[in-house]
């Protein structure tokens, strides 16, 4: 299971990079504008120091909504970086996009997806990774979780080489219930990742250890 890092804030990049463990990042448009990255130089800037931080992949996402806009958006960010994945929301242009990009051999992240059927186009279209967003799922009152089951099975059937990128995961069981399910990436917060770490016996039972070398010693 590759780990992604969703954020812009280049000190939670670094501090993901280090702990050894992060396999790339996902940005969105509100996450460049949380951290104050407004302006199209600044946001491109911005992409290539995240591709500078990270070896894996980086999801930069197009603004433009219809298709020659995306076009153009997704190959200037595409040419950027090698590291740079385009990501691309899920609507009619954006699957003329993702199908435009794959014939071109750029990779891409279909986001903003909450059903089996608009992951299914992503797949077809060829999309690298497909984003369906489990929190905002939660959010309403719909199982977030059940959505990247059904995607796997739907994958698996056919044998689509799409990856099942988790994303608007919040929390550290979020990630535990997306590894059980076969979710091939999940993308979240730095506090989710580093929940993974905690336990409590770990905890005392390293006091316990250090307190019984201090009295030998
Ligand atoms: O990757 C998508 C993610 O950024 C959305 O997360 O927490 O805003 O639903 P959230």
């Amino acid at each position: 299971m590759k780990f992604f890092i969703d954020t812009a804030n280049l000190d939670q990049i670094r501090e993901a990079q280090a702990l050894g463990v992060l396999d790339g990042v996902t940005t969105n448009p509100s996450l460049m504008a949380k951290e104050g990255i407004t302006g199209r130089n600044n946001i491109l800037k911005h992409y290539v120091d995240i591709c500078n931080i990270v070896e894996g992949d980086v999801s930069a996402e197009v603004i433009g909504t219809e298709f020659k806009a995306m076009i153009k958006e997704g190959e200037e960010l595409a040419e950027l970086h090698e590291q740079i994945v385009v990501k691309v929301p899920m609507i009619k242009d954006g699957v003329k996009a993702l199908k435009y990009f794959t014939d071109k051999g750029i990779r891409t992240n279909c986001t903003l997806v909450f059903s089996p059927g608009q992951a299914l186009l992503a797949a077809k279209a060829g999309a690298t990774y497909v984003s369906p967003f489990i929190g905002r799922l939660d959010d309403i009152s719909t199982d977030g979780l059940n959505l990247i089951a059904e995607i796997r099975l739907i994958y698996d059937n056919y044998a689509f080489e799409t990856q099942i990128l988790a994303a608007s995961v919040r929390h550290t069981m979020h990630i535990i219930d997306c590894a059980k399910l076969g979710a091939d990436v999940m993308t979240g917060p730095l506090s989710a990742i580093e929940g993974l770490l905690k336990h409590p016996l770990t905890d005392s039972g390293l006091a316990q250890f250090l307190a019984d070398y201090k009295k030998g010693n």
